[in-house]
């Protein structure tokens, strides 16, 4: 499979031809949109600012907001704003997340830390952060708070990966937490700025939040499984880099919890970060194989259950089944 650069591309089903054109529309709207917030006199800044808007991606949280606004009066202003900054805020963090990772590809394109410098690449993720901020405050204090809380999280979140479990914590819980606050929190808002700026009641916009919550967690797993399992050309990312920083993810974790002899090689090579290539490629195998991976689908399938078991009461308009779809698709890309 080569790295494809949309949701709608990758193949998500949508029942219905009406509501298919609106989503497309909407998506069309909100690309220009994005373009012209990433823009800067400066002719550097707009370089790099456009640099990963450029390179593509999925444009899953714009879509997830237009999805949500299909509950309420998708057409009322500040749908198609809020998406571009939940993009934009999704941006940023990815120019900041390669610089941690020590990224080299994001996107199918070389990452910005590398094909510029860490320092450019933080910049940039802040020169979006504060563009995201002039959006906001034509969005209204309400808007603001939920971004700034939502940010928290999601900068909470990256801080506690990096930390680590404290001791007498279960890794595996601590991750699952971490995976929450780092992804499940912009997912959520996403839905939540869409279903709330469409006048959707707040009982229905708390249904949409859950299910971007539920849906990004079982979203950022089916990532951890991709980054062992998948070629660079399906994910637009460098296979084995979270093995190779020593970031232990969930299929990771699992595997280190078990107790088979025949996963002692496996326990021993990933328990530290994995510069040597042989070493690197070795444990990629073993842990494609292992009994960890199967585990790691299993808890992502529960995520997917979950994120389509809270929209399950709504009202059964079309969005209701391209999101369930949505849920789907996460669990069969890297299944
Ligand atoms: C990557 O997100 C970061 C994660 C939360 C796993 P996406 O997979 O949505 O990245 P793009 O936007 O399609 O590049
Ligand atoms: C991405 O985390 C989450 C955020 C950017 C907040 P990862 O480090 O797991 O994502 P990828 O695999 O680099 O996209
Ligand atoms: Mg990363
Ligand atoms: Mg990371």
């Amino acid at each position: 499979m080569s790295y494809q650069s949309s949701l709608l591309a990758v193949g998500i089903e949508f029942d219905d031809p009406a509501l298919e054109a609106t989503v497309r529309d909407g998506l069309q709207v909100i690309e220009s949109a994005l373009r012209a917030a990433v823009h800067s006199e400066d002719e550097f800044v707009a370089d790099v600012a456009r640099y990963l808007v450029d390179a593509g991606g999925k444009r899953f949280r714009p879509l997830l907001a237009l999805l949500a606004a299909q509950f309420g009066n998708a057409d009322s202003d500040g749908v198609v704003m809020s998406a571009v900054v939940c993009e934009l805020t999704h941006l940023a963090t990815l120019y900041h997340d390669d610089v941690m990772d020590e990224a080299t590809v994001r996107r199918g394109a070389t990452a910005a830390n590398t094909r510029w410098t860490n320092t450019i690449a933080i910049l940039t993720g802040d020169f979006l952060f504060a563009r995201a901020s002039d959006i906001l405050a034509d969005l209204g204090p309400e808007a603001v708070r939920i971004q700034a809380r939502c940010f928290e999280r999601l900068v909470t979140g990256q801080i506690r990966e990096t930390v680590g479990p404290r001791p007498g914590v279960d890794p595996v819980d601590h991750y699952l937490s971490v995976l929450a606050d780092k992804t499940g929190s912009l997912i959520a808002t996403s839905a939540e700025f869409g279903a709330r700026f469409a006048g959707v009641d707040e009982q229905t916009v708390s249904c949409l939040r859950d299910f971007g919550e539920q849906f990004g967690m079982a979203f950022q797993i089916s990532d951890d499984i991709l980054d062992i399992a998948s070629d660079s050309g399906q994910s637009g990312k460098t296979p084995g880099t979270d093995l190779r920083e020593g970031v232990q993810t969930l299929p990771v974790l699992y595997a280190l919890q078990a107790t088979d002899p025949a996963g002692s090689r496996l326990r021993e090579l990933i328990s530290k970060p994995l510069q040597d290539d042989g070493e690197h490629a070795e444990a990629l195998a073993l842990l494609r194989s292992s009994e960890a991976i199967q585990q790691a689908r299993h808890t992502m399938l529960q995520y997917a259950e979950s994120a389509r078991a809270t929209i399950s009461g709504l009202p059964d308009v079309p969005a209701k089944a391209a999101l369930q779809a949505m849920a789907d698709l996460v669990v069969v890309r890297s299944g």
